[in-house]
């Protein structure tokens, strides 16, 4: 194939852009992550970015993270093996450890790496990986990494779990991987059964976590917490990137398992660490977590039923959703565009989720109306919403 044919096959089909003469992704962000936020020159109230406690821009953080460049610099320049293996990022990982209750943690740069890494590295081929159906495109590519046997099961339907496993008894190793808090839709796993069952069929659970951790339990811990499993043997990972407000991949568990990844998982391994500043900023997330969660909890539960009531009684179609997450159903891709850029004009940045990332004329607006939000703003938001809504009619 020439040149010209390889790169002609990468034309992207703008049709559906040019059709709501509006592009919601790769929009320019010009500020930090405060009430408001500039994108695009515009002052907009951000609903879009993970920031469920609303701490991404707090001075505590900050200051945290311009202490720890002063002392590192801006990267170790190497891999954990080597010397990316800094003093905080020993730190973090015991914090973390003990933060979510499991015996020992590595973190990767990133959560989509971790749900990469790990199974690369501890799922063989004749195991088997039993997947719920939405679970996030990180863990259903980790999955297909592995060349393993993988089995989808209906999203949180514990019957189709069962049914799946009732036919792996071929497979050497079973993986039951699901997420706690599913991102689209905002429906919750009931994690506590899954691992029953997994107990049952002699299977080893895997659980995201990431938009669990620092949201849901009673002090923050994410779903084991909030669940009250207390004696977890399976594998957790979770992104630091959402409530925790900085970056990477954490994955908890048996010391034994973190100890062979550290040696075996190729994408920590060969890897560049995650700065000392990054980990800085995790601890000081974690203690802020660990003050004043009950506070933060109390604003982001706030501005999320607020917001979810009003639209509701405003008609609008929801995702029946157990946590902080909104997600108004706007059916094909077009529709979908058009109500985020309707958004939008009103000075309000969602996140749009189209076919391929939902399944075909399943586009949802979601929202996440962090602790930072203001009344003022959260009584603005709900009147455009009405104003749109009236002007649909
Ligand atoms: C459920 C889930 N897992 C993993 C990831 C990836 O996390 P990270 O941004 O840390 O790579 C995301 C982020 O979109 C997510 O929603």
């Amino acid at each position: 194939m020439s040149c010209e044919a390889f790169y002609g096959k990468f034309h992207l089909d703008d049709q559906l852009i040019r059709k709501a003469a509006f592009n919601p992704y790769y929009l320019t962000v010009q500020s930090g992550l405060n009430d408001m936020i500039i994108i695009e020159d515009e002052e907009v109230v951000d609903l879009a970015s993970n920031n469920y406690l609303g701490i991404a821009n707090d001075q505590r953080v900050k200051r945290a993270v311009v202490e720890a460049v002063n002392k590192y610099g801006a990267s170790m320049c190497a891999t954990p093996i080597s010397v990316g293996f800094s003093d905080l990022y020993k730190e973090t990982c015991q914090k973390l450890s003990s933060f979510i209750g499991l015996e020992d943690s590595l973190i990767y740069p990133s959560c989509y790496q971790a749900n990469n890494g790990v199974f690369s590295a501890i799922a063989k081929q004749d195991d088997v990986i039993v997947i719920d159906q939405f679970a996030h495109s990180s863990l259903i590519e980790g999955a297909r990494a592995t060349g393993c046997k993988i089995r989808p099961f209906l999203h949180n339907n514990l019957d189709s779990l069962q049914n799946n496993l009732k036919n792996c008894e071929k497979y050497s190793q079973i993986f039951v991987v699901t997420e706690s808090v599913f991102s689209t839709e905002g429906s919750i796993a009931p994690f506590n059964s899954i691992v029953d069952i997994c107990r049952q069929y002699s299977a080893l659970p895997v659980i995201d976590d990431s938009h669990g951790i620092g949201v849901l339990g009673a002090t923050g811990k994410g779903i084991l917490e909030h669940l009250g499993i207390t004696d977890y043997d399976g594998i957790y990972l979770a992104s630091l990137g959402k409530a925790l407000a900085n970056l990477g991949g954490v994955v908890s568990g048996k010391k034994s398992l973190i100890d062979y990844l550290k040696y075996f998982s190729s994408h920590l391994v060969y890897s560049t660490a995650l700065p000392p500043h990054v980990l800085a900023g995790i601890l000081e997330v974690l203690n802020i977590i660990e003050d004043e969660f009950d506070n933060l909890s109390q604003k982001m539960w706030f501005a999320r039923n607020t917001l979810r009531d009003a639209l509701s009684e405003s008609g609008y179609q929801l995702s029946p959703a157990e946590a902080p997450i909104i997600s108004i159903r706007t059916g094909d891709s077009v529709d979908t565009i058009l109500f985020a850029k309707q958004l939008f004009i009103n000075k309000i940045i969602s996140t749009p989720f189209i076919y391929p990332s939902v399944p075909k004329n399943k586009g949802v607006i979601r929202m996440i109306a962090g602790a930072n939000l203001s009344t003022k703003n959260l009584d603005r938001v709900i009147s455009c919403f009405k104003e749109i809504k009236r002007d649909l009619a």
